[in-house]
């Protein structure tokens, strides 16, 4: 029988993208949702929660709550999580892995409290159904998580599994390859549009490319791999059938695009392109839509006959090197040298961790985006390219936007 009852979810993401994610958590049929630092707190029946998992191109990770309570010790912790009906969730014979993440919880050790949480879940199964499950720190059938704050603690299934920024086709990385999820909330945040050429000469394995050509030809990111939620009790195959086949009925490859993505690496190229390939993509490589070429964004040109466009892209950090690498600050400015001369007309967005990356441009940025790329505290840059303007001024600071 089809459970439509209202559940309470949470959904993770990168911090900065959580309002994008309130509306994808929505559109998926989410009520009564509320963003907080780096997720979503949502309510409404299962459906909405996997869907979520299948479709959401932001979330990290989907859990269902199913206990929540305020604690003074590790004591209160043990007793709620031994409180949980756990059978109603999974059998004894699936093994289980319990995490905890704590933002200033007032507890001696988070260890501790991870081994009193598993502790609980196997005494409650004991006394519930005369068995216990096993511990699988690699590969759990289930896991379980806390998150304790001050006051209170949260426990929940998680429904993903392997986190949902792993959408199965990125098995060859370049150096420093972006989130997928991360990838897609930066062309979110460009306002970018399958109409619009798309260039990432950046490109490393390719990750903003074919997150955007998996956006504009409708392939939902989860259309290729398994989730959590299928081994759990509440699972309802139907239910998830039906699912499955309404995002399979709106993949359609023939759409109008052009994304040119490069990098001055062959190797790396070569990566995104068998990257693209497993993500389905090889229609639109065959007839060139989606391209990867070897090349230097010190030199790119806009391709041919098109309108201009929009540039995504996270260049070289150099944070390896301390002060900031000269050798990237220069390239970055002969980059945006070619940008201002070639592209008149384009816009570009740049993710970087690097604060001075304007000024080593000699562009103004027109908006700057707080981000953060794993635990890197980054910017997302947008510069509005005008052939000869938007310089900064060489002395005095920054520039107005269009003084030359
Ligand atoms: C931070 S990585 C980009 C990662 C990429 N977004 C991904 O998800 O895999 C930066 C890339 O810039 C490339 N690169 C460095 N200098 C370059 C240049 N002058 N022209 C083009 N690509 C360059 C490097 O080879 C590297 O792949």
């Amino acid at each position: 029988m089809t459970d439509r009852k209202n559940h309470r979810f949470y959904a993770a993401c990168p911090w900065g993208l959580e309002k994008l994610l309130e509306e994808e958590a929505r559109s998926c049929g989410a009520k009564r949702t509320r963003a907080t630092p780096s997720g979503v707190a949502f309510e409404g029946p299962r459906q909405a929660a996997w869907e979520l998992c299948l479709r959401s191109r932001l979330a990290s990770r989907v859990l269902e709550e199913v206990g929540f309570h305020d604690y003074w010790d590790s004591r209160d912790i043990y007793a709620l999580a031994r409180s949980v009906a756990w059978e109603n969730y999974f059998l004894p014979s699936q093994s289980i892995r319990v995490s905890v993440s704590a933002h200033r919880a007032p507890l001696k050790s988070l260890d501790f409290t991870t081994l009193r949480i598993k502790d609980a879940v196997c005494d409650h199964f004991v006394q519930a159904c005369g068995s216990r499950p096993d511990v699988d720190r690699d590969s759990p059938d289930v896991q379980i998580a806390a998150y304790l704050d001050e006051k209170y603690c949260t426990l929940y299934v998680d429904l993903a599994g392997e986190p949902l920024f792993k959408r199965g086709w990125r098995t060859d990385k370049g150096e420093a390859p972006l989130k997928e999820n991360l990838a897609s909330g930066l062309l979110m945040l460009s306002g970018w549009e399958p109409g619009t050429t798309l260039l990432d000469p950046f490109c490393g394995s390719g990750t903003i490319a074919i997150e955007a050509a998996c956006t504009a030809c409708g392939v939902a990111p989860g259309l290729r791999r398994h989730f959590a939620f299928e081994q759990l009790l509440s699972f309802e195959p139907e239910t998830w059938q039906e699912l499955l086949e309404d995002a399979k009925s709106e993949v359609n490859l023939h759409r109008e695009l052009r994304i040119e993505a490069s990098d001055i690496s062959s190797i790396v190229v070569g990566k995104a392109r068998a990257n693209a390939l497993r993500a389905g993509l090889a229609p639109l490589l065959e007839d060139g839509r989606l391209s990867f070429r070897t090349g230097d964004a010190r030199e790119i040109v806009p391709p041919e006959g098109t309108e201009p466009g929009l540039i995504v892209a996270n260049p070289p950090y150099g944070e390896q090197s301390s002060p900031r690498s000269a050798t990237v600050g220069s390239m970055m400015r002969k980059v945006a040298d070619n940008l201002k001369h070639a592209f008149p007309g384009w816009r570009a967005w740049m993710l970087t961790s690097d604060l001075h990356l304007p000024g080593e441009m000699h562009l103004k940025e027109s908006r700057r985006t707080v981000l953060f790329n794993g635990p890197l505290e980054c910017r997302f840059f947008r510069f509005d390219l005008v052939a000869g303007s938007n310089r900064r001024q060489k002395k005095g600071g920054a520039g107005r936007p269009g003084t030359p």
